[in-house]
């Protein structure tokens, strides 16, 4: 049984469609792997899945289907209930989605609010054991500094607290780790794994990068011209790709140079300098 299943086509306005009958499933429990060029709807079909598309004179044709219920024709109230407690987001740049002059526990403590029960003995409980699933300090210090006393690395870990505060189900990260530095890539690539693991939360990781998926994912699906043109185990996908598409994305990835290629290029560096 899926947790969630879309079949969409979404048009902005006097334009043709970003996706064009895109279909993609999503199974409890799975990290799938959201890869395309940018610009090729990725988050556009983050915003629909959380309710969030701004239309203005464009369309949104289909269904997105989740837990037995349609999304697509949700009223802005529903969706309120909904965003945040059964399918939260994780966006992209996390110093420009903090506030920068709000402490982290006053934002924290608002993301609470939103779908909260009890008062502040829960609150602080639940704040605490987020930040512990993040492998943050679960301590008052730390929620009494800015968005400018931590690093970035740290602030995704904030903004991944805040969207896993209510446990939902499904987390959509949209390019999570684009704007962090190789090394804290990979730590949060490490914990998006760990809370899949021990969580159970499903994933829905979108990505330029194709190498990421391929460390992350349990499966992956490619967007090309509006559709998916393939999806597959990340293994499937590097050591046998089926369409032109995929080909093009993993010729396109950059090795680590030899030894002996480093040293010839120094050689060749020195005889024309
Ligand atoms: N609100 C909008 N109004 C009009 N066009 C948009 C809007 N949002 C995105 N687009 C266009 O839709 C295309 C897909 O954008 P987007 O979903 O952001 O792609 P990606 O996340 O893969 O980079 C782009 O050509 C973009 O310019
Ligand atoms: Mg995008």
């Amino acid at each position: 049984m899926e947790l969630l299943s879309v079949r969409i086509t979404i048009s902005y306005k006097d334009k043709p469609p970003v996706l064009d009958d895109l279909r993609v499933d999503l199974q409890p429990g799975e990290i799938l792997g959201l890869v395309g060029h940018s610009g090729c709807g990725k988050s556009s079909l983050a915003l629909a899945i959380l309710g969030l598309l701004n239309l203005k004179g464009g369309k949104a044709l289909g269904s997105i289907r989740w837990n037995e219920r349609e999304l697509l024709t949700l009223k802005e109230k529903e969706w309120r209930k909904l965003r945040g407690k059964e399918i939260a987001f994780v966006p992209q740049s996390p110093m420009s989605s903090l506030n920068p002059a709000l402490r982290l526990g006053t934002q924290l403590e608002e993301a609470w609010k939103l779908h909260g029960q009890g008062g502040r003995d829960q609150m602080e409980e639940t704040v605490f054991r987020s930040l512990l699933d993040v492998s943050l300090p679960a301590k008052e210090e730390f929620l009494r500094r800015y968005p400018a006393e931590i690093s970035v690395g740290q602030a995704q870990r904030v903004l991944i607290a805040m969207a896993i505060l209510h446990r939902p189900a499904l987390l959509i990260a949209d390019e999570p780790t684009s704007a962090l530095d190789a090394v804290t890539q990979s730590e949060i690539l490490a914990l998006f794994g760990e809370l899949n693991r021990r969580l159970g939360m499903s994933l829905l990781f979108i990505s330029h990068d194709l190498v990421s998926a391929y460390t992350l994912c349990h499966r992956i699906a490619l967007i090309h011209s509006g559709k998916i043109v393939e999806c597959n185990t990340p293994q499937a996908i590097f050591f046998s790709p089926q369409h032109p598409f995929t080909r093009k994305l993993i010729a396109a990835i950059p090795t680590v140079p030899s030894a002996s290629e480093v040293e010839e290029s120094l050689r060749f560096n020195l005889f024309n300098s």
